[in-house]
This record gives structure tokens, sequence and C-alpha cells, in this order.
């Protein structure tokens, strides 16, 4: 079958504590606390956002990637006020002859721990498998990340491959740890 790539209107999605909604300019503020904090990008291979241009920058990109159907992410708000976002999560890549997407989180670390990304999961898969038309998701791990290895293994994720220097980030030589799940 083939992929739903059309994200218009904005898929919101709700959970008892978290609304999941378009990642907007207003949000630039929190985007670059978020984007640019050390402990939350640490195995993230993208380059941290430092200043309002650089948050702005990456909006754009997010809101690029809904228009074209090539990605969607969704800020992980407070459900009692959506201006807070803790984080943003989504998929950040699809492979439409493959039916498969890559899926990617992230929060602040204020709000680590706390079960907002196993919340979220739940809907942003439900939302892939039933309207995207997913068959596979996948998750790219760094090794070293053992809190998203955690996440992935107990939303029954499969190992599949280990990547021995997949890339070069800052002239690091990173490994990447592939995880997939399949449609039930
Ligand atoms: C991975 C991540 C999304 C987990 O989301 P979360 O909503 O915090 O998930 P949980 O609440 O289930 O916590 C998962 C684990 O994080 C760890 N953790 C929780 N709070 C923590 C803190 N303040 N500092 C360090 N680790 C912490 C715990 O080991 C916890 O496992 P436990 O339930 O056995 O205690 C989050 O840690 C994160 O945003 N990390 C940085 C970005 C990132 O690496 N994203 C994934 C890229 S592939």
């Amino acid at each position: 079958m083939m992929l739903n790539l059309n994200f218009h209107p904005f898929p919101e999605l709700k959970t008892k504590r978290l609304l999941l909604r378009q990642v907007l300019p207003t949000d630039a503020e929190n985007v670059m606390r978020i984007r640019g904090n050390e402990e939350a990008m640490r195995y993230i291979p993208r380059p941290r956002a430092k200043t309002m241009e650089d948050a702005l920058g990456v909006i754009e990109m997010l809101t690029n990637g809904i228009n074209e159907g090539k990605s969607i992410n969704w800020a992980i708000s407070n459900i009692e006020n959506p201006s807070e976002i803790y984080g943003i999560m989504g998929y950040v890549n699809f492979y439409p002859e493959l039916s498969k997407a890559e899926i990617g989180y992230m929060l602040h670390p204020d709000y680590w721990g706390k079960g907002y990304v196993p919340e979220g999961i739940l809907l942003v898969e439900k939302f892939g498998f039933e309207q995207i038309n997913l068959q596979i998701i996948e998750a790219k791990i760094d090794p070293r990340n053992d809190n998203s290895r955690k996440i992935l293994q107990r939303n029954h994720y499969q190992f599949d491959r280990l990547v021995y220097k997949e890339m070069t980030f800052q002239e690091e030589e990173l490994n990447s740890e592939y995880y997939i799940k399949h449609k039930q």
C-alpha cells in the first residue's frame, strides 16, 4: 500500500498529559533550549542550535519536511499549557518504497524520566501504522545511548544490525545500532 504523506491539516495527537502538535516559529526559544542542550544532543549527530536564527532554521526544516511529505515531527507539549514544550518527536525520514520510516525523539533533560516519550511513542506509532500505512518503523541509536535503547526495548523493537563507523561527526567516527518494529 502507498504511504499517505499528506499532513494537511496537521494531525494533532493527545494523551493524558501531552498534546503533540506542530512546531511553530513561536516555539523558537524553546527549540533553542532543547536543540541547544549539550546533554540532550550528546548522541544526536547534528549541530547544536546556539542562536534564535539556528532555532528558526530548525523549525523551517521541520515545516518543509511536513509540507513536502519528507518527515513529520511533533512538539511534545503540556496539554494544560501547550506553549510549554518538553521535546520533539516524529518520523525523521520516510522510505516509501519499503513502507518504512525512521523514528526520532528527544526531550530537554528537565523532562527526562517522566515517561513522556513512552507515552507519546504509542500515539506516534499508531498514527504511523494506521494513517501513514507504514509496515516498518526503524530507530537508529548511538550504542552508548542506554536511555534510548530502553525506550525501544520496552516498546518491543527488535535489534536489527550494528553499523560500524557509519559516519563521522565532529571528527568522531560513530557506530549505529538499528532497531525495527513491524506492523502487527
Ligand atoms: C531517550 C529519552 C527520549 C528518554 O525519554 P524519557 O521520556 O525520559 O523516558 P523514560 O521516562 O522512560 O526514562 C528512560 C530512562 O532514562 C533514564 N533517566 C531518567 N531521568 C534521567 C536523568 N535525569 N538523567 C539521566 N538519565 C535519566 C532512566 O534510566 C530511565 O530509565 P528507568 O525508567 O529504568 O529509570 C531521553 O532520555 C532523551 O531525550 N535523551 C536525549 C535525546 C536522545 O538521545 N534521543 C534519542 C536519539 S536516538
